[in-house]
């Protein structure tokens, strides 16, 4: 994962490395709305529990519904992945493979946990109205049978999830703070 600064080739951009060691700009674009959207997602689950009264069926609408989204720019994040321009990495094969382990992961969480909870969902008997407009369409209706584990799958991908983000932000500061070298700049 490893870059040292090169400051010399930014003229076009405002960015202190070269545009061949940035992601391209969808990619980065994608990155930072997924970012948004799960810090926002992730906590809003987890407080539902906590929330007593009328006012807790908000909390479960903006989650769902954000979730929801999740899936949708994912979607579009993973066709992104397939065609756009990866920077080369230029560190050891162990740090390397350890990078494309965790982010490969990661794509794989942001999609387990969009699908368990909606069918979830779905499966305990309320279907999602989308922001409050949509009907979404339910692929399985209210099925009590599976219900509990479509739960349990959502709450315990969530905590991987959480290890997941933990290590990945790990990795940027001991890039960042630690070897100070230029691997934040590549996503930014
Ligand atoms: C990437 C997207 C999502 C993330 C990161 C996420 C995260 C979480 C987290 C952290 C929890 C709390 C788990 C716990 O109690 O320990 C949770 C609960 C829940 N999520 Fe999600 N979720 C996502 C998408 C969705 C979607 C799309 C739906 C439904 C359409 C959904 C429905 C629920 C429900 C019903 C609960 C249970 C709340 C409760 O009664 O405690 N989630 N989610
Ligand atoms: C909030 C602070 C965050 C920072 C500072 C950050 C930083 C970075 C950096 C520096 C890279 C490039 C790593 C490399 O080139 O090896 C990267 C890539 C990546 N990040 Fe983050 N990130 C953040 C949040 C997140 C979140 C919340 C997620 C998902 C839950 C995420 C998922 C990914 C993935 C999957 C990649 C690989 C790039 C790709 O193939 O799409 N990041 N991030």
């Amino acid at each position: 994962m490893s870059q040292t600064l090169d400051t010399g080739q930014s003229s076009t951009t405002d960015s202190p490395i070269s545009p061949t060691l940035r992601y391209p700009g969808t990619t980065r674009i994608l990155h930072w709305l997924i970012a948004v959207l799960v810090l926002a997602t992730w906590p809003l689950g987890y407080v539902i529990k906590f929330v007593k009264g009328e006012v807790s069926l908000d909390f479960y609408l903006i989650h769902e519904s954000l979730g929801f989204l999740i899936l949708w720019v994912m979607l579009l994040r993973i066709g992104n992945k397939l065609i756009a321009r990866k920077p080369p990495h230029d560190g050891p094969a162990i740090e390397r493979i350890a990078a494309e382990a965790v982010h490969g992961l990661l794509y794989v969480f942001l999609i387990v946990m969009p699908v368990s909870g909606f069918l979830a969902t779905n499966a305990h008997g309320f279907p999602l109205k989308w922001f409050g407009l949509i009907e979404v369409w339910s692929p399985i209706g209210k099925s009590p049978d599976i219900a509990w584990t479509l739960s349990a799958i959502h709450e315990w991908s969530a905590f991987i999830l959480l290890g997941l983000f933990v290590m990945h932000i790990g990795a940027v500061l001991f890039h960042h703070v630690l070897r100070r070298d230029a691997t934040l700049y590549r996503i930014l």
